[in-house]
């Protein structure tokens, strides 16, 4: 896989301890690249046990990891439900780098609100989930893309979708409809900057054994007085065992595919959503 020196990432969602953001991150930097990382500045609340028994510090903690692998780091904070801060967030970091190569639209809103049956889903809820898994891809595409578009030298948009892009669950109805959006954007985003050598493509994982905060897990692990902890590694575990591979995807699984799709041997496939599932779906 050829190196990305000289090249500059931002990478959307990267404060997770144990994220596909953060594994990006580390991947892409490992290969060259500098890397602007964001994250929304979370309440303790909204961060999975592990991260507060270890003081992980987000975006600050990856930044140093980044660091010490030789490459620079731009750690911001940004609420991608606000498109003012996104216009901010992607001046920044042109700003500071002088460019933007690799897009790598990986947040998504924090889960288990949306776990209910189209009749019971609040549309506050739904809002939210379109507003930050399709929207928020949508205004970094265009901002990031008119800049690529303008310098000349072409550049990778790497969208993070889902198995629930292509196969919906019940109770999915808000997580599964901005994903699939996120399939149509890649594709017709794929069409339009074709014509600048810039590829826009999609992953589409399977279960990932990140420590993704989900409220559903949460109320779920209480009811049945576990600790969450205890409660995701069953989940994982049984994921697992239904998954042909027989375990479910790390972030490292999906990073190496975003490696991929940012890296020059990639040049030729755009518009195209690949699955890094263990064999879950084939389509
Ligand atoms: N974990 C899985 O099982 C799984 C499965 C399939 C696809 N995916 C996709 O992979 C990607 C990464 O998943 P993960 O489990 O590493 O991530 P995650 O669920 O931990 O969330 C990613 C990041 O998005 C950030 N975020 C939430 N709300 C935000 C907001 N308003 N503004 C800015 N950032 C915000 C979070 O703080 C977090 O750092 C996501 O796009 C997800 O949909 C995950």
């Amino acid at each position: 896989m050829a190196g990305l020196e000289g090249k500059v990432a931002l990478i959307t969602g990267a404060g997770g301890m144990r994220g596909v953001g953060r594994a990006s991150a580390l991947k892409l930097a490992a290969q060259g690249a500098e890397v602007a990382i964001t994250d929304v500045q979370r309440d303790a609340s909204d961060l999975p046990p592990g991260e507060i028994r270890e003081e992980w510090r987000g975006i600050h903690s990856v930044s140093e990891e980044v660091e010490a692998l030789g490459r620079r780091c731009l750690p911001l904070y940004c609420d991608l439900g606000d498109g003012e801060q996104i216009e901010g967030l992607v001046e920044q970091v042109k700003s500071h780098f002088g460019r933007i190569d690799i897009l790598v639209n990986n947040a998504r809103a924090i889960i288990g609100r949306d776990k209910a049956s189209v009749t019971e889903l609040e549309r506050e809820v739904w809002d939210h989930f379109l507003a930050i898994n399709t929207t928020a891809v949508f205004l970094c595409t265009k901002l990031v893309g008119q800049d690529m578009v303008a310098r000349g030298e072409g550049g990778r948009i790497i969208n993070i979708a889902s198995n629930a892009a292509k196969q919906a669950s019940a109770m999915g109805a808000a997580y599964s409809a901005s994903k699939f959006a996120v399939l149509g954007l890649t594709q017709a985003s794929a069409l339009d900057l074709a014509p600048y050598n810039i590829t826009v493509n999609a992953v589409c994982p399977g279960p990932i054994n990140t420590d993704r905060m989900s409220y559903w897990e949460r109320e779920q692990a209480a009811g049945r007085g576990m600790s969450l902890e205890e409660f995701r590694g069953r989940i994982v575990r049984d994921a697992g065992e239904r998954t042909p591979l027989g375990r479910i995807a790390e972030a490292e699984d999906v990073a190496n595919m975003v490696a991929f799709f940012a890296s020059e041997e990639a040049s030729f496939i755009t518009g195209q959503a690949y699955n890094v599932n263990g064999g879950l779906l084939f389509h």
